[in-house]
């Protein structure tokens, strides 16, 4: 049995400050997601969400898919749109896979990179750096990391790989929508680069292991945020 959401309060919630319909609507249901008044599972109908809002459906369904690409919620065949299921175990999982994986794939791929491959990766940070859409920084972000592994010379071990970056990206992208860019930990993937540049690949996997500690403890501080009722925020 779904709960059903209690439109007229986010509504309520969402204030008046947006210069669009669209802005007003996805600001309002962003703000819901993210800080869980709006649980993972809920259905997002159209039709209901134009009438609380006093807005035709056209801004609505843009609201949604804009929504989407930042990993907020998913269109599920038959039910439409429905809040991504997200928990903090589902994270901490995922981290544990990634965490097995991308090290190996780094030490096999470093000694094997070429100057076209490092080039590629440079470019996706300069991408990074200008780009502040959530969707496009997951996709530029997982692109950096498999260009950085992509000389493993292990098909079945890269394509693991990929699948758990795949499945992390909603992580990413949510994380990115509740603190912006600041937490893409650029630093980090400065250093990797370098590192693997440098041909060194005990620094190399020493970095990427601390920026996948970083980032899975970042996620856990939002969950746990969350699970107090508090906003997400900060700049820690
Ligand atoms: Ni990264």
């Amino acid at each position: 049995m779904q709960m059903k959401p209690d439109l007229a309060a986010l509504v309520a919630a969402g204030g008046g400050r947006h210069r669009t319909a669209t802005q007003h609507v996805e600001a309002a249901l962003r703000d819901a997601i993210l800080s869980g008044r709006l649980p993972g599972g809920t259905p997002l109908r159209q039709e209901e969400l134009a009438q609380a809002f006093g807005v035709s459906r056209m801004p609505v369904r843009e609201a949604l898919r804009q929504l989407e690409a930042q990993a907020l919620l998913d269109f599920v065949p038959h039910k439409g749109a429905v809040v991504t299921e997200i928990s903090a175990a589902d994270a901490a999982d995922l981290y544990a896979i990634r965490m097995a994986l991308e090290p190996a794939c780094l030490e096999r791929s470093i000694p094997h990179l070429q100057p076209e491959d490092l080039a590629a990766a440079a470019e996706l940070l300069e991408e990074m750096d200008l780009n502040a859409d959530p969707g496009r920084m997951g996709e530029l972000n997982r692109r950096f990391h498999l260009v950085l592994y992509s000389r493993a010379g292990q098909p079945k071990l890269l394509a693991l790989t990929e699948n758990a970056l795949s499945s992390f990206d909603r992580y990413l992208r949510f994380h990115l929508a509740a603190h912006g860019r600041a937490h893409l930990s650029q630093e980090e993937h400065r250093d990797m680069l370098e590192a693997a540049r440098a041909g060194d690949i005990p620094r190399a996997t020493r970095v990427l292991r601390r920026h996948l500690d970083t980032a899975a403890a970042t996620i856990a501080a939002f969950f746990a945020a969350r699970g107090t009722g508090a906003e997400p925020g900060g700049n820690s």
